[in-house]
């Protein structure tokens, strides 16, 4: 088989990437290791930027995300039992986000690559890259018992953090940077109407928590747990009742309680991957950066890789110019690095670290003071949060 490119994962970068270059005319196949219904049973992001909206418009898969998803003007942050609005709209000179699942833009772009005919291969085992460091790169993998391959001019990584892209570049070709934080984040989706109109993170002496939605009955909470703590520990009472200890008074009086219809623990990391590229392999999304959920960057920053990535691929295949290919990890990482920081200070400002000592809790409570005291903080906040530019 051969296509121009191969894609490995068909999770929202792979999907995204595939459907925007078939649109420009260049041949593609996506490899994913697992069933399609796999894929879609993962409960993750639920905030997009503005930015990634349009991407995802220009794919033809955003009909059901204007149709269906919330456009929010700004969002809550709760501390000392208080709730404080950071008003993204007006911080941000008229910028908001869009309130839809990741498992429902990643069945949209699904069935967008069904109805253009897009090449997926499910269940492609032992995925692997080959030849990438010559112009002449393949794919290997099985389906069925059977060894398949794919020869392409370009592969991309878009599997995730425990693919095997980023995992086949030789060590000395790569250099990874790590965080590993102390404790993981707990999430519920339940059928239930949404306490909070608008998401909310919360500050509190037991630890963090997020109060977030999929829609006008659904609604997606988070606590911070220990690493050690498994689901069977978190019967949905107890969910509730350590939630509702964390929120300000009149949130938890106001929460409407259901039963968990999804219950997962994520631990959380931030990493990154330097350089995006290695030859003719290149690296997008999760495959070469994660970072802590806190502040809703991981999937964002997803989209600008493919943004850079995509634009990068048509200039090559229609004008024969390969600047966009070879500024990509550059251009990539400038950004990814900003989610890392952001990421990393929202995780920092609003969740408790068992080794933090009274000092350092004091500091935090006086970041979120400040924050609250000063336009000019809320300010930046709010020109991350909506994304910065590509
Ligand atoms: P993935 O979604 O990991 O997809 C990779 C795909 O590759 C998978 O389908 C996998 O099966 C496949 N694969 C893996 N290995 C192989 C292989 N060897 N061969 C073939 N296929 C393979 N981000 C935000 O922007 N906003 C949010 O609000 C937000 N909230 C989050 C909340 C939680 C609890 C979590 C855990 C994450 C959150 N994120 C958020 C991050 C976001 O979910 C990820 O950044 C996003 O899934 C990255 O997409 P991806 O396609 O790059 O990788
Ligand atoms: C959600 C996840 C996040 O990481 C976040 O910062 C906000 C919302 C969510 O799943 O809805």
């Amino acid at each position: 088989m051969r296509a121009q490119v191969g894609i490995i994962g068909g999770g929202p970068s792979g999907l995204l990437l595939s459907q925007l270059l078939h649109l420009r005319g260049i041949d593609n196949v996506v490899l994913e290791k697992h069933s399609r219904d796999y894929v879609l049973g993962r409960i993750r992001a639920g905030v997009l930027e503005h930015s990634f909206t349009e991407i995802l418009r220009e794919a033809q898969a955003g009909e059901r995300m204007d149709r269906e998803g919330q456009i929010h003007d700004g969002f809550f942050i709760a501390h000392a039992g208080v709730r404080h609005r950071i008003d993204l709209k007006a911080l941000t000179g008229g910028k908001t986000v869009m309130v839809y699942g990741q498992t429902e833009l990643t069945r949209d772009l699904y069935e967008a690559r069904d109805r253009l005919g897009g090449k997926i291969i499910h269940n492609a085992e032992n995925v692997q890259p080959h030849a990438f460091d010559t112009g002449k790169p393949y794919l290997t993998w099985s389906e069925g018992g059977q060894l398949r391959r794919l020869d392409c001019d370009f592969i991309v990584g878009c599997d995730g953090y425990h693919g095997v892209s980023r995992q086949s570049i030789p060590k000395d070709k790569i250099q990874t940077f790590e965080k590993i934080y102390p404790f993981g984040w707990l999430g519920v989706l339940t059928r239930t109407p949404p306490v909070s109109p608008e998401v909310l993170y919360a500050n509190h002496e037991r630890g963090f928590a997020l109060c977030s939605l999929r829609s006008s009955m659904l609604s997606r909470y988070y606590i911070q747990v220990p690493l050690t703590d498994s689901i069977q520990d978190w019967p949905d009472d107890r969910f509730f009742d350590e939630l509702r200890h964390r929120l300000p008074g009149e949130v938890a009086a106001a929460m409407v309680v259901g039963p968990s219809i999804e219950k997962s623990i994520a631990p959380l990391r931030s990493f990154i991957a330097e350089p995006m590229r290695c030859g003719n392999l290149f690296l997008a999304g999760d495959a070469a950066h994660i970072v802590p959920p806190t502040g809703a960057r991981g999937l964002n920053t997803a989209a600008s890789d493919i943004h850079y990535l995509y634009h990068a691929l048509v200039d090559h295949y229609t004008r024969g110019d390969d600047r966009g290919l070879n500024e990509y990890s550059r251009r990539a990482l400038a950004r990814a690095w900003k989610g890392q920081r952001f990421s990393w200070w929202m995780t920092k400002l609003l969740h408790r670290f068992p080794d933090d000592s009274p000092y350092d809790q004091r500091l935090q409570q006086t970041e979120l003071e400040y924050l609250f005291s000063s336009q000019n903080a809320l300010a930046s906040v709010a020109e991350n949060y909506v994304g910065l530019p590509f």
